[in-house]
């Protein structure tokens, strides 16, 4: 047993806390730069970038913002970036053409960043939401309900799409049963064996997403509808890793559990039981929580920020997708 043969007064373990060097030499867990995904929205108009009502200090970027963010990101030695896609109304669908249009969006993104700085990791979402009409992740057939194969053929071609132009890491993020065998296969048999894929295997379906679904505009179309018939419930943690496994059978590099704060004891659970790397997910309701407390002073953001995210850490997490990570790579500079 741990812990049995100590005692006070012999073992005192303020002792370990009694200055800042001591608790630094005996800290278990950090947080670097290198452990830091940005997620960055960008539109397809030849318009400004646009401020997010609902996520203060991010932007619906244009491209050219974009790539200059990017310029950035790679001087601050951010590994990598999440790309999420703000597609125009016209070109939203019930069959998500758009979403392996070679000259789409993603596509054409993903190249011009690759182009310019190959050094800068890029993840590009694999999911249908930004281009349905509805809004769900998706094909719905006419009572509404979700088709998982027909859907699943559809995500192989977006992958395929992505891989063709060049990204690093794909991150299937709908909960499609049977998505990430799927999309492992399509790649392989056309020779994109070093995309690497990041598999969104333990996604909840929750509350805080709603400032995302704002940021891509996916909010008034998915109306009142919700997506419980394909992301997990949070009464539920063996669901998840039973997700989790399948994922892995099914050839997934990476695991993502999200969200991250309410969602730890998955996290632990998850590095525990598999030893995979295990990505986290401060999702946009954690950020903007965190953002409009500091903003009304209720609490210092650096610090909490810093601690929200060593928390995740101690969980187990190895990388963190944050909407903090510009700010914490030049607070941690
Ligand atoms: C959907 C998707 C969502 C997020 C990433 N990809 C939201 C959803 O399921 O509606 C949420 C990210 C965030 O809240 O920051 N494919």
């Amino acid at each position: 047993m741990l812990f049995t043969n100590t005692q006070y007064p012999n073992t005192r373990l303020r002792r370990l806390r009694s200055k800042e060097f001591i608790r630094n030499l005996v800290a278990e867990n950090s947080l670097s730069i290198n452990d830091l995904i940005y997620p960055m929205f960008v539109h397809d108009q030849n318009t400004d970038s646009q401020v997010i009502k609902s996520m203060p200090s991010v932007l619906r970027h244009n491209k050219n913002d974009l790539l200059k963010e990017c310029e950035r990101l790679c001087e601050l030695k951010i590994p990598a970036i999440a790309i999420f896609p703000v597609v125009s109304q016209d070109l939203k669908d019930n069959n998500a053409k758009e979403s392996y249009n070679p000259n789409g969006l993603m596509p054409t993104i993903i190249k011009e960043i690759k182009a310019r700085f190959p050094e800068l990791g890029i993840i590009s979402d694999i999911a249908l939401d930004p281009y349905t009409s509805h809004g769900q992740d998706g094909i719905i057939d006419e009572q509404g309900r979700i088709l998982n194969d027909t859907t699943v053929d559809i995500l192989k071609k977006q992958a395929l799409c992505h891989a063709e132009a060049g990204v690093d890491i794909v991150a299937p993020s709908d909960m499609m049963d049977g998505r990430i065998g799927a999309i492992r296969k399509s790649l392989d048999e056309a020779s994109f064996i070093d995309t690497n894929i990041l598999a969104y295997a333990a996604k909840y379906a929750s509350n805080y997403y709603g400032p995302f679904r704002d940021a891509v505009d996916s909010l008034k179309n998915l109306g009142n509808a919700d997506k419980r018939t394909y992301q997990i419930s949070y009464h539920n943690a063996n669901q998840a890793l039973h997700e989790v496994a399948l994922d892995i059978q099914e050839g997934a590099d990476m695991v993502m559990v999200k969200p991250g704060s309410s969602y730890l004891d998955i996290v632990y659970q998850v590095k525990q039981n598999f030893k995979l790397p295990t990505f986290v997910y401060q999702v946009s309701g954690e950020y903007s929580m965190l953002k409009l407390a500091a903003q009304n002073g209720l609490i210092d953001e650096q610090k909490a920020v810093l601690e929200s995210l060593i928390c995740m850490k101690r969980a187990g997490g190895d990388a963190i997708l944050t909407y903090y990570a510009k700010d914490i790579a030049s607070w941690l500079k």
